[in-house]
């Protein structure tokens, strides 16, 4: 019988998953606040774009690097809402971030090489840096300053087996905003060395204090970032699977060429629904915006009312990275706020070494389950 390679092996299922699971066979009344993805549905308009899209004949195969039309809004939106200036032959239409970041990678990592990502982290970059035959080094960021991007850190761990740095901003699980200058610093230490950053954005459209400008915009050397985009969290399109991969030319057609014999093109169906979200009325997708908005300044308020609970400040994406002031496993704390109280939270353990004992909440839910959850969350606490 074959065997699968270490390449498949080595791939370590996400430790978020544990709750999920968990939380599936449990069969009480649970408050969710461990998943990663918008509870809204996706805007009408969009879906009916799609629908007649599909029915007009939009059945096909695509090119392999997506629909001029939806390049065309990719790298329109890139520049209008975050500075970031590509035509539209330097973006490739992705399945997903999750796809571009694949692509990144494999670009980037040569087989022995090393993909740097500050921590804590999004569990799926060592998967991809694993299918590129290279590794995964977390670079702690300090607890101290709620996780900020320490530049200096981050520049003192390269070496000459770094081909490329993930910069997450706004960062899950932190919901941390990085701050421009020490990307900037990050990146001239990256291109110093022929190096890359790939700009992880996906949460961009979701940044709550301050503006929104992506990480190729205002650095000096864009042709050292890649920028990932996505649908999925601003426009609430998770199940459309459409993304983006913007950057040097030379090297979006090489991944262009690459994915001909993995994904081939993004779905032509999806493409369609991303032209509709990001050229059409904006209106519902600014609501939802400011309903993420108001349920951060709950979250904020909640958790400072509740004694021992702290966090940073989320200014982006909708997760709030809890510190539970209880000198236990995150797993335990989790499990038995799942079983006791009836809400679910992330174990920090599932974003990479640097911060096991933290519980990463989602506020991708409704104020009144955030405000239940909560309350759960504080009679845990008190009892533990
Ligand atoms: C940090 C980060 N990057 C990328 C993605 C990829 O999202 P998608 O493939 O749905 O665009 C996610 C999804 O959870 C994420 O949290």
């Amino acid at each position: 019988m074959p065997t699968p390679t270490d390449r498949v092996r080595n791939a370590e299922r996400s430790r978020i998953r544990v709750m999920f699971d968990l939380a599936q066979r449990h069969d009480g009344d649970l408050v969710r606040l461990e998943v990663g993805e918008p509870d809204f549905d996706t805007p009408g308009h969009v879906i009916d774009a799609a629908a007649s899209a599909a029915r007009d004949g939009a059945t096909h195969y695509t090119s392999n690097a997506g629909l001029p039309a939806c390049r065309r809004a990719i790298s329109d939106t890139l520049a209008g809402e975050y500075g970031v200036e590509h035509d539209p032959d330097e973006v490739v239409v992705t399945v997903g971030g999750m796809e571009a970041l694949h692509l990144a990678v494999l670009a980037t990592v040569s087989p022995g090489e090393e993909l740097l990502v500050p921590g804590p982290t999004w569990p799926n970059y060592e998967t991809q840096a694993t299918l590129a035959d290279g590794t995964l080094r977390e670079v702690p960021m300090p607890a101290e300053t709620g996780f900020a991007l320490d530049a200096d850190r981050v520049i003192d761990a390269m070496s000459d087996d770094t081909a490329a740095v993930v910069l997450t901003t706004p960062s899950n699980p932190t919901g941390r905003v990085f701050d421009p200058d020490a990307c900037r610093a990050v990146v001239e230490a990256a291109a110093d060395r022929d190096a890359y950053v790939i700009a992880d954005e996906v949460y961009l459209g979701l940044t709550y204090d301050g503006p929104t400008e992506g990480i190729a915009a205002y650095t000096g050397h864009p042709d050292h970032v890649l920028t990932v985009g996505s649908c999925s969290k601003a426009y609430a399109m998770t199940g459309w699977r459409l993304g983006w991969l913007a950057g040097d030319r030379h090297l979006i057609d090489e991944v262009t060429t690459v994915r001909e014999s993995t994904t081939a093109c993004a779905s032509s169906v999806a493409q369609h629904a991303a032209i509709a979200a990001l050229t059409g009325p904006q209106e519902p997708f600014e609501e939802m915006y400011r309903a993420f908005r108001e349920r951060r300044d709950l979250v904020v308020d909640r958790v400072d009312a509740v004694d021992g609970l702290s966090c940073p400040r989320p200014e982006g994406a909708f997760y709030a990275f809890l510190d539970p002031g209880i000198d236990a496993p995150a797993l335990d704390i989790a499990k038995y706020l799942l079983e006791e109280h009836g809400v679910v939270l992330a174990p920090g353990d599932g974003f990479g070494d640097t911060a096991p004992g933290r519980l990463r909440l989602s506020f991708a839910n409704s104020v009144d389950r955030i405000e239940e959850g909560f309350d759960r969350i504080e009679a845990g606490l008190a009892e533990y």
